[in-house]
């Protein structure tokens, strides 16, 4: 699997997000370690707070459907900057996905790479408890 095809899924993703609110729509693609993609779009509520991001939902997505194994996620936004994944979504990405590549594109380009582990220095998980 491509990082480009993976880019493209979570491009393709975006378009179903539900961002009424605040008009930001964000889609992901995560990447399983069978090769399997699982996608997820941001969506919005009228109360705001139970609002779910992208990323979770294509984790959640994935958790439903059995994987547990993930390689890398692609998070896409239609902004010039990099739109890296929220605290929350970070917490839920190394839970299940452990040391996922990580990739911010926007709608042209892929705008950078990163190691997860190094988006959440010193995490908090089940090793801890
Ligand atoms: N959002 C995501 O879906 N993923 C991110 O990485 C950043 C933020 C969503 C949440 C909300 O619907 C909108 O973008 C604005 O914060």
């Amino acid at each position: 699997m491509s990082v480009s095809k993976l880019v493209a899924a979570a491009r393709r993703a975006r378009r179903h997000a539900h961002a009424a609110y605040s008009n930001f729509k964000v889609g992901a693609a995560l990447e399983a370690a069978d090769g399997t993609i699982i996608t997820g779009c941001n969506v919005e509520n009228a109360t705001y707070g139970l609002t779910i991001c992208a990323e979770r939902v294509a984790m959640f997505k994935a958790l439903s459907d059995g994987h547990r194994k993930f390689r890398r996620v692609a998070v896409v936004a239609d902004t010039d900057a990099p739109t890296p994944p929220c605290g929350a979504c970070r917490q839920i990405l190394w839970e299940f996905g452990g040391d996922l590549e990580v990739i911010l594109a926007n709608l042209r380009r892929e705008k950078g790479r990163h190691r997860l582990k190094d988006l959440l220095p010193l995490p908090f998980d089940a090793r801890l408890l």
